[in-house]
């Protein structure tokens, strides 16, 4: 697709991963007099715009937090459609992922996922696993502590078997270790609805990650706003603990 004519997005700063926060689903539908569900279809629909747009831009990973592990709090009807709207987007966009050379990820804890959510999770990941495009990394069933926590707890396991040392235990260890091991941290991390919070996503991974509180709910996320997302991003200056200002880098 053409690049847009919008000169802060040109391609030097154009983030390598982008993660999203998508809130406000129920917000929006409760100001509209619509039903809760009804902020979560939409919200599907802005998951097409948001995908649509980081191939446009040439974004490489595109990390959506879909279901935390602290949504099993919501009222159980929520929480079942939630699952459902997951499973219906697998079973309808999946073929035109794949078409379109989309790589499809899930992180967080499959276990307590029902067999067919796991199934369908699998087929997924399988079916575009040769995809040299976009990847998108579905975060579903994810809490950052709880990735971390097992993480820290393979590699105690490891230790207490004698397979690795104490001491050979840093912070590339830890990492490798996580959900995210096989892809770049994210450069920005957006949240919509105009929280400014993460919520126990990506904790170790967002140490240096651009932040950015969008205020719209995430219904409303469309192609402007991933470019004004992208706007934004390329006029920070990214130093990473360091002196000299690398603009976007
Ligand atoms: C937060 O809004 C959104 C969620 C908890 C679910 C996100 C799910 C989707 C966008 C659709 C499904 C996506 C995929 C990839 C299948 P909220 O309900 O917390 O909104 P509120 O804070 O206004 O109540």
């Amino acid at each position: 697709m053409a690049a847009p004519a919008d000169s802060a997005v040109a391609a030097p700063k154009i983030p390598r991963h982008v993660a999203i926060i998508m809130d406000g689903n129920g917000r929006w539908a409760q100001g509209r007099g619509l039903s809760r569900t009804e902020g979560h279809r939409r919200g599907m629909e802005a998951v097409r715009a948001a995908v649509e747009a980081s191939r446009e831009f040439g974004v490489g990973y595109l990390t959506l937090f879909s279901f935390s592990s602290e949504n099993w709090a919501r009222p159980p009807l929520e929480v079942q459609f939630l699952f459902g709207l997951l499973r219906l987007f697998i079973q309808r966009d999946l073929a035109d992922l794949h078409r379109n050379n989309v790589r499809v990820r899930v992180i967080g804890n499959r276990i307590a996922l029902a067999a067919d959510i796991r199934s369908l999770l699998d087929q997924a990941e399988t079916l575009t696993a040769a995809n040299t495009g976009l990847c998108l990394v579905i975060a579903f069933n994810y809490g950052a502590r709880e990735e971390i926590a097992r993480a820290v707890r393979s590699l105690a396991q490891d230790v207490a078997a004698g397979r690795i040392k104490a001491e050979a235990i840093d912070e590339a260890a830890l990492a490798s270790r996580l959900d995210t091991a096989f892809m770049p941290d994210p450069d920005l991390v957006i949240r919509t609805s105009g929280e400014m919070r993460l919520s126990n996503f990506l904790l170790w991974q967002a140490a240096y990650s651009e932040l950015l509180f969008m205020p719209l709910y995430w219904p409303d996320f469309d192609r402007a706003a991933f470019v004004e997302a992208l706007e934004q991003y390329a006029q920070r200056a990214r130093r990473f603990g360091g002196l000299a200002a690398r603009r976007g880098a």
